[in-house]
């Protein structure tokens, strides 16, 4: 079931199914989360349950950002380092998560048995309306500190930006809040403050940049923390991480412009123009003879809008019923490094 989050009573609603251990696909301006009382560790179960998802890969926990995020932080975090502090004050409420010690006996099962806890404070006014709602519980009623969810899509699929995306994948049965499509479109930034400097797990719509600029330190990499390893420490588990994932049916393969533009030359001709397409192309420079039995779509010059229509494209390509996506690479720069870790695992074999 669908309701619009323009209506406070939809807020209530969501509130009490959180309340009463219920999940509920949530809208964020990032992607859109299948959500549950982080405190709740049935409710959190049923989230496992629902995605396929395997139940040692923790969840992001989302707080309310009320006092900036701050008593969430201090029920589920048993210690935030000063750059940690500087990030949240820089960047919440918004995409960031930040990976910090769990204090023990708290969200457990959200965080998936780690010692550390991902949190996030959403800059969505729903998120955060439903999350005020549940942190000033009504008299004799324990305030709920933060919501457990990870991306409304099941385990390995692609993310989804609308209420109707859940819909598609997780209902008819979930409680829908509909915050209408989702502003930024790739999850958020994640840096783990675990380790004494900030590791950056999986890139978003904040740069790495913008991250050092607002904690003066150098960001790690997956890479050297990887090295860090090898020295006998142990590696964080992130399923945004796998290799594959975010993936559409289609296979989607990606080539730059100049490879893009050759494969099409060789199909011209070569490509029955009745029967139904079975490549899609997703590119941002000008091709030239393109056969007409291609779906050819446009990607934006810039990365945020790519971003907000990424997944929805592969979405919409995917049930053309075609078999292969063939994508430009992004361009090698920051701003679309987020864009370019999900067309890189989107095109990763499965
Ligand atoms: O934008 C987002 O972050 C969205 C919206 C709904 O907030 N959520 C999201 O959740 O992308 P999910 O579960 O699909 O991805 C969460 C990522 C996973 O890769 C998970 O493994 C990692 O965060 N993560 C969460 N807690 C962690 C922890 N304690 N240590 C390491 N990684 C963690
Ligand atoms: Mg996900």
């Amino acid at each position: 079931m669908i309701l619009s989050a323009s209506d406070p009573a939809s807020i209530a609603t969501c509130a009490d199914t959180l309340r009463a251990g219920g999940l509920i696909g949530l809208p964020t301006e990032t992607v859109y989360g299948l959500a549950a009382d982080a405190g709740n560790d049935v409710a959190v179960a049923q989230i496992f349950a629902a995605k396929g998802r395997p139940a040692d890969h923790p969840l992001i926990v989302h707080v309310s950002a009320h006092d900036g995020g701050m008593s969430g932080v201090a029920h589920f975090a048993a210690q935030v380092p000063p750059f940690a502090q500087q990030l949240m004050s820089a960047f919440w409420p918004g995409p960031l998560t930040l990976i910090l010690p769990r204090r023990e006996g708290v969200g457990t099962a959200a965080a998936g048995g780690q010692a550390s806890v991902g949190l996030r404070c959403p800059s969505h006014p729903a998120a955060q309306a439903v999350l005020r709602a549940l942190h000033d519980a009504p008299a004799g009623v324990a305030p709920v500190w933060g919501l457990a969810a990870p991306s409304a899509n099941r385990f390995g699929r692609v993310s989804p930006t609308t209420a109707l995306h859940v819909d598609s994948e997780l209902g008819p049965d979930l409680l829908i809040l509909d915050g209408g499509a989702c502003d930024l479109g790739i999850e958020s930034t994640i840096i783990d403050c675990t380790r004494g400097a900030p590791v950056l797990l999986r890139p978003g719509s904040i740069s790495r940049t913008q991250v050092e600029q607002a904690c003066g330190r150098k960001l790690l990499s997956k890479e050297e923390l990887l090295e860090q390893e090898t020295r006998g420490l142990e590696a964080p588990k992130a399923s945004g991480t796998l290799e594959s994932h975010y993936a559409p049916n289609a296979t989607v393969r990606l080539m730059d412009a100049k490879a893009l533009q050759t494969a099409l030359k060789m199909l011209d001709g070569a490509i029955d123009s009745v029967a139904r397409p079975s490549i899609a192309v997703y590119a941002r420079t000008l091709l030239k003879n393109v056969p007409r039995n291609i779906v050819l779509r446009n990607m934006p010059q810039y990365a945020a809008p790519t971003a907000h229509e990424l997944f929805s494209v592969l979405r919409e390509l995917d049930a053309t019923g075609v078999k292969l996506i063939w994508v430009e690479t992004p361009p090698d720069t920051q701003d679309w490094e987020g864009v370019r870790d999900r067309l890189q695992r989107a095109s990763a074999p499965t």
